[in-house]
Parts: structure tokens; sequence; C-alpha cells
């Protein structure tokens, strides 16, 4: 399968994003709409940055699209693309011209959400790291800082600009100013109103909105303070909060409250829970997240959503992945920013994947959701358990042809009132279709039980004997009722309808839970003819006098029905939450289809008699495909294979599975120092002076010791490691050495006195003791000191906490008399030297400055050794190279794993690059991330793979007990793509050896 080939299946799909035609986006209080046709906007959050293999983001766009997402929210981070003032790169890793193009092609509507300031766990909340050095207020209309964020907006939206939906350029349909203003005081309304009319004139028009913090606080809304050029409201709700190990938080209801704030625009949930985030030092890994926001709660929550009539939501995050280099804000993460997403950080499925699709799935076949009312509930009537709660809501819109009874297509909704809830309830409700339930404010009770049209009065539903509608613990249920379809008239069904299409065929799809019942009762002029087609009987009941054909079963044995009568054939799919995960509806472009049994079915095109399928598989197994019925030819992964027809008319075959593939081993490293910085005599007369007595930004300095601003960011140097050298005679014999560093969250710095290692420290302040003769008066003396940043903090409350500083802030040392400073960062500082992995990747340090990270670096003088520990404090380097052979035609999930036995009792840490690419931090002794995922586009599948370690140790004898390389998964299939360009010692370094000491 060639990349060509992965896009042209794409643009084949019949989609508003991609005909090159201008679209209207318009709203009303119910939804958005495009050329006037409602659309439930059903999103997933990506960061292009966490996934640093651009091939790959159409494997992530292709999964969510196959999922049932038809858009994909996007943060734009200005700080990756901007080292220095008036200076953005949006090439290879960057490229989000691409990304938008990838979004259009595969099929799915774009949210753009460009902050400036983001916040969203990346380092100084997606502002520049320059931006630190600036005096004023950010996030206000302070002029410096303005200007850059206009600047900023500009740049990026002429990239985004070309891609709106509404003049014919592509699929992005709403766009984010700003994000969660934490309040409406006046310096924030004047700022967002000030970068909502620059937006305007930079000629976005589709609608714009701002993401209001906590649930929504009637900040920024449409017409409002803060919000005068704002179209939509939008709100963030992560109601189980960030403690992944912590008691979960509680749903409740919001919508009257969010309609108090902006009566006239649909419920907007711009961010919704999907996972949470994993800080440094905690006792668990990101994967507990998964556990903690789990299937039961996206169900409960999508559930909640929809009884609350959102109809715009997005899950934050829908993939996560990485936090890789210098990406990452040090006050929420460590490298892994898998979140617990339903897609992994290593870009493998998980069963939270499905939960989703279930919804995607059915309020793309049940349009009416899209203007349903909340109505009164019906009347509970509990047979076991505790109470349970209902909320309906009503679409009356065309309700002649999409509802049974002419009334409106109803949703009904149940879940305990406490949403942690573990209990079991069984519960039963009447249903009058003859009677529309009320709108929910008005006084009147609901369910009228002696409707005039007694064949449309159900009494009790299920009315099979014996049976109920059960609630297990956090458990939530969506049923449809009163539903028509095209010729097929839905009364009500107590599985979900998971989806209903036509291919080569009606078919309408149900699931629920393995174990319990179902009841679904469909409506025709005569008694239907009922065949089973497959898998175990159901119990068929007709009611002559309602003209009712009622169906019951128990989920878990799949079946499938064929029902004659009402003028078309409809198929009848029943299935289980489980299967769920592995069945797929897809575009076909003259159809659409439905494909039951892989890991994942991405892609379908039909053209005559063949269907082409792309997907991946876990191992061998049956296919079955739903699909017109000319169908002779399918084809899988550009293969044709042996299809027949089952007795359903269903295509089916066998699709093979994937070869394990066998990772290499690591025996042995090069190795080498890697801190000559430390030593008494190292001429740094190269670096730069650290003499600048005033900043801009107070807390950058001078320190009221050294008198001088010492702040990394200053001189230019934003990320990763930073050497300083202080040199002075001293009066008197210095016994202590009084350090102020800032690090960040889990950082650190290593001091040296005349080369004698004093000691380490954490971010703040610490007093070193100078053991007797190593400073001595009347001779000079050289102080040198390593500070590790971790990121710069974000801004969440808008109160400056990102411009905290990095580096160090202030030295004091008895008796020294003046210390003259120097300074020395990332090699090219604001210009990185680096341009294709970017300013992210790399730090200071000796190693990554003389291009010891890359591939081909000269380390054949180095010594080889096993041993990864340590033999003083300070900075070693290793490199290996190791030979890859992942299988042909599949997808593998490589990472690398530490291997310690020290219980986080030993102090180091180890920056990991993979042929250069910064792939990840691991701190022993702070934790917990001990397996890294490899991005796949820093790797060569086939071939020589370079891995270097920097190992900075705070202690003699520590480090890593084993460092290998594990196969996190393989999948047969994927999308195609290969390594990102990857530059190596001779292109970057080959021409300058002697570069920057
Ligand atoms: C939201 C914010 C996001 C992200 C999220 C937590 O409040 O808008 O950017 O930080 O919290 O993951």
């Amino acid at each position: 399968m060639t990349q060509n080939a992965d896009s042209a299946a794409a643009r084949s799909l019949a989609f508003p994003g991609n005909d090159g035609k201008p679209h209207r986006v318009t709203w009303d209080d119910k939804s958005l709409k495009i050329d006037g046709e409602r659309l439930t906007v059903w999103s997933g959050e990506f960061h292009y940055w966490r996934l640093p293999s651009p091939d790959q983001w159409r494997d992530v766009l292709q999964k969510l699209k196959a999922s049932g997402f038809n858009a994909v929210s996007l943060y734009f981070f200005w700080g990756y693309h901007s080292s220095k003032p008036g200076s953005y790169d949006f090439s290879g890793i960057r490229d989000i011209d691409r990304l938008l193009t990838m979004a259009e092609e595969e099929g799915l509507y774009v949210i753009a959400r460009p902050g400036p300031y983001i916040n969203a766990e990346a380092s100084m909340g997606g502002l520049p790291a320059y931006m630190t050095t600036h005096g004023g207020e950010e996030r206000t209309a302070d002029p410096q800082n303005l200007a850059a964020d206009l600047e900023w907006l500009k740049v990026v939206n002429r990239i985004i600009g070309k891609h709106q939906i509404t003049d014919g350029g592509g699929s992005v349909i709403a766009y984010q100013v700003e994000n969660e203003q934490i309040d409406n005081a006046p310096k924030h309304v004047e700022y967002i109103e000030k970068l909502q009319a620059v937006v305007e004139e930079h000629g976005i028009d589709v609608p714009l909105f701002h993401n209001d913090w906590g649930d929504g606080h009637g900040y920024n809304v449409p017409g409002g303070p803060g919000g005068s050029r704002l179209d939509l409201y939008a709100f963030d709700t992560y109601p189980l909060g960030f403690d992944c190990k912590g008691a979960r938080g509680k749903l409740s209801d919001f919508e009257s409250r969010i309609r108090g704030y902006s009566p006239k625009t649909p419920v907007f949930i711009a961010e919704g829970q999907g996972g949470a985030f994993t800080s440094w030092g905690r006792d668990f890994q990101s994967g507990e997240c998964a556990k903690f926001v789990d299937e039961a709660f996206t169900r409960q929550f999508a559930v909640n959503n929809l009884a609350n009539g959102v109809t715009m939501f997005n899950s934050y995050m829908e993939y996560g992945g990485t936090n890789w280099g210098w990406t990452g804000d040090p006050g929420s993460g460590f490298t892994s920013y898998d979140y617990g997403a339903p897609i992994s950080e290593d870009r493998r499925i998980t069963p939270k994947l499905a939960v989703h699709k279930e919804f995607g799935y059915l309020q793309n076949a049940v349009k009416p959701i899209a203007s349903a009312q909340n109505v009164t509930p019906p009347t509970i009537t509990s047979t076991g358990g505790g109470p349970v709660k209902a909320q309906q809501r009503l679409s009356t819109e065309n309700a002649e042809d999409t509802s049974v009874s002419g009334n409106g297509m109803r949703l009904i909704t149940l879940r305990h009132p406490d949403s942690n809830d573990t209990s079991t309830s069984q519960v039963t409700f009447p249903l009058d279709l003859a009677d529309p339930p009320k709108a929910a404010t008005s006084a009147s009770a609901g369910g009228n039980e002696s409707g005039e049209d007694k064949n449309s009065a159900y009494r009790r539903i299920p009315q099979q004997k014996n049976t109920a509608i059960s609630i297990a613990g956090r458990d939530a249920k969506t049923l449809v009722a009163d539903y028509a379809f095209g010729p097929h008239r839905l009364v009500y069904s107590t599985s979900q309808v998971l989806t209903q299409l036509d291919a080569g065929g009606d078919l309408l799809a149900l699931d629920g839970t393995k174990g319990e019942t179902g009841e679904t009762v469909l409506r025709f002029a005569s008694k239907p003819k009922v065949t089973t087609l497959d898998g175990a009987p159901v119990d068929v009941t007709w009611d002559a006098d309602r003209k009712d054909l009622r169906l019951n079963y128990t989920h878990g044995d799949a079946r499938t029905l064929r029902i004659a009568g009402g003028g078309k054939e409809l198929t009848v799919l029943i299935t289980d939450r489980d299967a769920v995960a592995t069945t797929w509806q897809l575009d076909a472009g003259r159809s659409d289809i439905l494909v039951l049994g892989p890991e994942l079915a991405r892609t379908a095109r039909l053209s005559g008699a063949q269907l082409d399928l792309t997907g991946d598989t876990r191992k061998p197994g049956p296919l079955r495909v739903f699909a017109p019925k000319n169908v002779d030819v399918l084809t899988w992964n550009g293969r044709r294979i042996d299809a027949s027809r089952d007795d359903t008319g269903a295509l089916v075959a066998t699709l093979p599975g994937p070869q394990k593939p066998t990772m290499p081993g690591i025996d042995s490293w090069r190795t080498a120092d890697s801190d000559p910085e430390h030593a008494a005599g190292f001429d740094d007369s190269g670096w730069k002076k650290a003499d600048r007595t005033t900043a801009d930004n107070p807390k950058h300095g001078p320190g009221e010791a050294s008198g001088v601003v010492l702040d990394t960011d200053e001189y230019g140097f934003h990320e990763g490691d930073t050497w300083y050298r202080g040199h002075y005679t001293p009066a008197e014999a210095s016994t202590t050495v009084k350090v102020s560093a800032k690090t960040g969250t889990a950082g650190h710095a290593l001091v040296w006195l005349n080369g004698r290692y004093l000691g380490a420290q954490g971010d703040g302040t610490t007093t070193h003791k100078v053991p007797d003769g190593v400073a001595e008066p009347g001779k000079p003396a050289v102080l040198a000191v390593l500070v590790r940043n971790m990121g710069h903090y974000e801004d969440w409350s808008s109160d400056g906490r990102s411009k905290t500083g990095r580096g160090l802030a202030d030295v004091a040392v008895p008796g020294s008399g003046k210390v003259r400073w120097r300074i020395q960062g990332a090699a090219g500082g604001p210009e990185p030297a680096d341009t294709v992995r970017g300013i992210c990747n790399n730090g200071g340090l000796y190693g990554e400055r003389k291009g010891g990270h890359l591939p081909g670096a000269p380390d054949s003088s180095w010594r080889t050794t096993q041993s990864l520990k340590s033999e003083r404090p300070g900075v070693r380097w290793f490199r290996t190279e190791t030979e890859l052979r992942l299988p042909e035609g599949s997808d593998t999930a490589v990472g690398l794993r530490i291997a310690d036995n020290s219980a986080r009792a030993d102090k180091y840490r180890v920056q990991i690059f993979v042929n250069g690419w910064n792939t990840g931090q691991y701190v022993n002794n702070v934790g917990p991330q001990q397996e890294f995922v490899i991005p796949s586009g820093f790797l060569k599948e086939r071939g020589k793979n370079t891995i270097a370690l920097a190992i900075t140790a705070e202690q003699t004898g520590v480090g890593p007990d084993s460092v290998e390389l594990v196969d996190r998964g393989t999948v047969l299939g994927g999308v195609s793509g290969g390594q990102n360009e990857s530059p190596g010692y001779r292109e970057l370094l080959g021409a300058e050896r002697s570069r920057g000491q």
C-alpha cells in the first residue's frame, strides 16, 4: 500500500469538507447546521506535536473516523513553531497545512484552536518561551504581548484560513479564540475582544467560540462581555477530576444552567473528559487513568450529555500521545501524555474507543437526536434495586417523517442518580406514543396511561413477563422510541441502536450488555415474515391489534434476522457491546458498508463490483461485510481475498494476522564523559557572558547576591539543560555556596567548585558546603552549575506563573567578591542548530552540542561497556546501534524500558535519544514512568537505529540496571509511512566539528 493509495481512498468520501465547494455554517439553540442540515458534532481532541510522526497522523484520523467521530479538534502550539520573535516553522513534523489536508481527506470536520494560549499541559501553555522575557502581563492587551499574539494569529490563520468549509477550502467548521479565560475582569475582556476582532480581519468566518472553564461559568458568551464577536458558547467539563487514584467525581445536569448563559446556541462541550493527565512523582502510570476514566464512565458521560442536549462534543483527549523532548509543562506531566485516552499513546485501540463508537454511530444514525428537546421523563417503576434516574428528549422537527406516531422521536436515558452507585437496579416504564410528553418545564405530569389510541399505549416496557431493564452499577442506557427510518418503524427498543444504514439492503444493528435481555418492537401494516438467518433464535410475538412485531432475546449470542413486510426488507443484527469493538460502519463512496470482525476497518471504496477495504488485524480471523449485492471482488490492504456469501447475504472471508517481531537485545554501549564544563580548567571563553543587570520580567532577576540576570531565557536558551560558569577570586575561603535554581517540577541542578562536586539540588534554594581547601583566598575559583529546565509552567489562572523563570535565579558565595558569569545552552540558542527536529529537541548538554545523540556521531574512541552505572556524579553519554527487523506491512509499537531495582533511591536521570530524537526523560528518583513509547517516525523499522542516553547522575554508582526495546503490540495493516527526515551527525555537524564549546 502506498501513501497515495491511502489518500485516494479517503478522497472518494462524499463529504462537504472536501468537495471544493463553499458551505454555509449556521446554528440555532439545538445544533450546528451545514447548509441548513443539522449536524451533531462528535469530535476527538488530537495534538499533532504529541505524535511527532506526521505519516501516522493519518492513522489516528482514520481511527477516529472509523469509530464514528465526524470531527477532530486541534490545538495549535505556538511555541513549537517559533523559537524567536518573527520566526515561524511549519515544516516536517510541524506541517499543520498537511495535517488539515489529511483531516479533509479522511472526512473529518475540524475545530481549530490556535490559542494564542492553549494550556494543554504544553510547555508555557503553548506560548513561545521567549515571551517569558516580556515585562507585561500575558493574556492581556499589554502592548508587547498583544503584538506577539497578533503576529502568531496572523501567521497561523493564514494556514487555518485556507481550510475553512465556508469558502470550499476544507473542513474547518469552528474556531476557538483563546482558552479558559479565568474571569471576566476588564483586562481579560479587552484582550479577548481584541483577539476576536483580529481573527475576523484575518478572514476567519466559521463560528467563533471560547472555551469556558470548569463546567462553564458564563464567561465570554456570545454578545456578552468578552464575547461580542463570538458565535457559540462552549465550556469544558472533567466530572471525575484528575486524580486517577482518587475518588471519582459525580455527574450532574447542566442544560438549564448553560442555556441560561446562552439561550440561542447549541449546548457545546469544547472539552469533555476522555481521560486525565498524570504528573511527575505519582505512584501510578498513565494507564491508571484509563481505569479511572473507564468505559462505564465514558458511557455514563455520553448518556448524561445526550440527556442534557449536548449536540457538540469534543473528547479531550481521544489520542493523548507523547510529551517528547521539551514540549511538556512540568507542572502537570511527564513524558507520557497517554491520558488513558481511547487511542493509547502507542496508537493502539483500547476498549474505550468502542464506547465512543456506540455514541458516534447512534447520533449519526438517528438524526432527530440533533433537534430533540428536554421533556418530562417517563414514570419509572422499580422492580428491583434502588432508584433510577430517567430523562427524556423529544424531537418534533419533521416528526411526520421521523416518528412512528407523528409526534416525534424520543430518546430516553437511564442511569443511577448517583453516578458512582455500583448497585444493580431493574426498572420498567410506561410509554404512550399517542400522548407526547410535555416540555420538562411544564407542570403537567408525563406518561398518560389512558391515551386515546390504546394501540399505542404500553403499560409496561419491556412487555415480556419477568424481564426488566437493568442498570448495573455505573452503567447507563440510551433508548430510542417512536422512530421511523425510511419505511421502517421502530416503536421502541430496550437495546441501544448501534446504527441503521443501507448496506446493500436496510440494516438495523442493536447492541446491549452481554447476558442482559432486550426487547425491540417494530410496527408493520400487516404481519411480516421473520427469518432467523443465523445465530440463536429470537422470541417473536405478533400483536395483531397494535400491528407490532416484538422481538425478545438475550444479548451475547449474535444473530441476524430478516424481516420481510412493509415494502422493504429489513435485516436486524442483534449484537452486544463487546462486539461493537470490532464492528465498523464505513462510507464506501456509493454506499455505506458494515464490517464485522477485524481489530480495525479503516477505509472502504466501492468501484463497480469491487470493494477495497483497508484495516488492521491483531490475529487471523473472520471478516464479515454487509455491502451492496453486486460486490464480487473483495480486497484487503490491496490484496484480493477469497470471499463468499453467508446465509445472511454478507460477504465472508478470513483475514491473516501479523507476524510477531523479535526485538533485538542491547548488550553493550560505547561510553564517554560528557561534562568537561564541570572542570576548573575548561575553556568557556567562547560562551555568552551573563552580565545583564536588568530584566523586563522582574521574576528573571537580577539576583540579590549576584547582581546579574541569570535566567536562561534572557540569553536565548529556552530548553533542556544549561551550564553556568562563574569566575571569581575570593577574599576569604569559600565555605558555602547558596544556589537558587528554577528548574520546574522535578528538575535538578548539579554544582561544582573548582572541579569538586558540591552536590545536587532541586527547584529552590540550597546551601552547599564547600570542603576545606577547595577555594582559597586570592586564588581564582570557578563555580560550574548545570541546571535542567523541565519546561515552562502553564498560566492556567492567568497569574503569570509561566514567567517564573528557568536556570539560576541567584548564587551567593560569601566572600567571593564579584562573580563573572558565563552561560551555555542549546546549540544555536534561539536559532536551533537542528531545524528538522526543532527547538524542543535539544538542551545544552555537551553531548548534545557535540552531536552525540545523532546517528553517525564518531564514537569509535569511546570505551565499550555493559554497565550504565555512574563512576562519579556528572553527565555520561552512552551510545549503541541496534538493528530492527519489523515485519513489513505491519504496525509495531516499539517501546524502550528502563529497569532499575533501587526503588527510586538512586538519584539520576536519563535523557533518551532515538536516532537523534529526544524521546523522553526518565527520572529514577521521581518516577513513575519506566517505559517510553518510541514514536514510529523516530524509528527505522528495518535497519540500524542509534540509541543514545545522556545519564546525569547526582551520585556515584547509580544508573539503570538495563535498557531494552520492547514490543508493545503489532497489527498487520497500518498506514504507509516511514521514518521522519532524521539528519545525522554528518549533515548537522560534519562541516563544523569544533562547534560551540
Ligand atoms: C482544560 C484545558 C486543557 C487541558 C485540560 C486538562 O482545562 O482547557 O488545555 O489543560 O484542562 O488536561
